[in-house]
């Protein structure tokens, strides 16, 4: 059952919620794990033997799984089985409870800084480097970037963008108030002195439109997507696969088998961890 977030709930959720535990000790006993050989499916070789490019990397929550960040629908410790997004990630849920919102985005900004990029987002950042692929995430984390990505594309915005809620001005946070497992009053706009909101999209509001725009070009132009650790189903995110040209091989990477989009050409049934640098490897020695 989702719990919905009280004053007091946040004061004690961490000893109360054996998934909240779990989360923060994944969170301060991060260690990169280190790929394992993994074979890639005959069909998929096939498919990738062959130069690329414009390659692009589509990347969800389970991206950054392997990282000890937690997704929101896989498993039992995803995120909106703990919780209501209806109490956290609306516009709705911000005018009712602000301190209960940003609170809760505090939490998992420290979650995020506290942790280190795994061997898929060092891959994707190779893939980069040797091969100019490009980054489109639903991800907030600022992981890929940290593992040196140098353009990555945030259709869903990021949890160290915030900004007025009023105004829209930027704000520079501090270090994150990591366990804030509690209610926390947010910053006051410099500008108009309203109150700063995470820089995050929230259930009910528009993507931003220059991401959009990019995003939409790039998967238009692209001859091999990568759609890595997501559910594919919040849209308008999850339709951009549908604009990748025939003909261009697109592969998912995924523990979970599912019919996430009839776009998928290839699942590998394996984590980002494993399966990004075994893309990379092939892709290195297509013969
Ligand atoms: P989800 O939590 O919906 O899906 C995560 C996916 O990652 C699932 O399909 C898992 O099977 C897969 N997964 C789990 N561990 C993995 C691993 N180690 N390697 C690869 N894949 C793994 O996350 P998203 O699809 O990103 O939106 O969710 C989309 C949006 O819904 C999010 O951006 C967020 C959420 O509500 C907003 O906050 C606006």
């Amino acid at each position: 059952m989702k719990r919905v977030l009280s004053q007091s709930d946040f004061d004690r959720f961490a000893a109360r919620s054996p998934a909240i535990a779990r989360h923060r000790m994944i969170a301060v006993s991060v260690t990169a794990p280190s790929a394992e050989p993994f074979e890639l499916p005959a069909a998929v070789a096939t498919a990738l033997a062959r130069p690329f490019r414009r390659i692009v990397v589509f990347s969800g929550a389970g991206m950054s799984a392997d990282s000890g960040i937690p997704t929101f629908r896989s498993g039992n410790n995803g995120l909106w089985k703990e919780f209501d997004p209806q109490d956290l990630a609306t516009p709705e849920a911000w005018r009712r409870d602000k301190e209960t919102v940003w609170g809760w985005y505090e939490w998992r900004r420290g979650l995020v800084s506290k942790a280190q990029p795994n061997p898929g987002h060092v891959a994707v950042a190779q893939l980069q480097r040797e091969f100019g692929a490009s980054v489109v995430t639903q991800n907030v984390d600022d992981l890929h970037e940290r593992a040196g990505v140098t353009r990555v594309i945030h259709l869903h915005g990021s949890l160290f963008a915030a900004r007025c809620f009023a105004c829209d001005e930027p704000h520079e946070l501090g270090m994150p108030q990591a366990e804030a497992h509690r209610r926390l009053m947010p910053p006051r706009c410099a500008r108009c002195d309203d109150h700063v909101r995470p820089g995050v999209v929230w259930f009910g509001e528009s993507l931003p439109e220059e991401a959009v725009r990019q995003a939409s070009t790039l998967m238009r132009q692209c001859d091999l997507l990568l759609v890595v650790g997501t559910s594919g189903v919040v849209h308008p995110a999850a339709g951009m696969v549908n604009l990748v040209p025939r003909g261009a091989p697109v592969i998912e990477i995924n523990p979970q088998a599912g019919q996430r989009s009839s776009r998928i050409d290839h699942s590998l049934q394996t984590t980002a961890a494993i399966g990004l640098p075994a893309v990379l490897r092939r892709l290195r020695a297509p013969a």
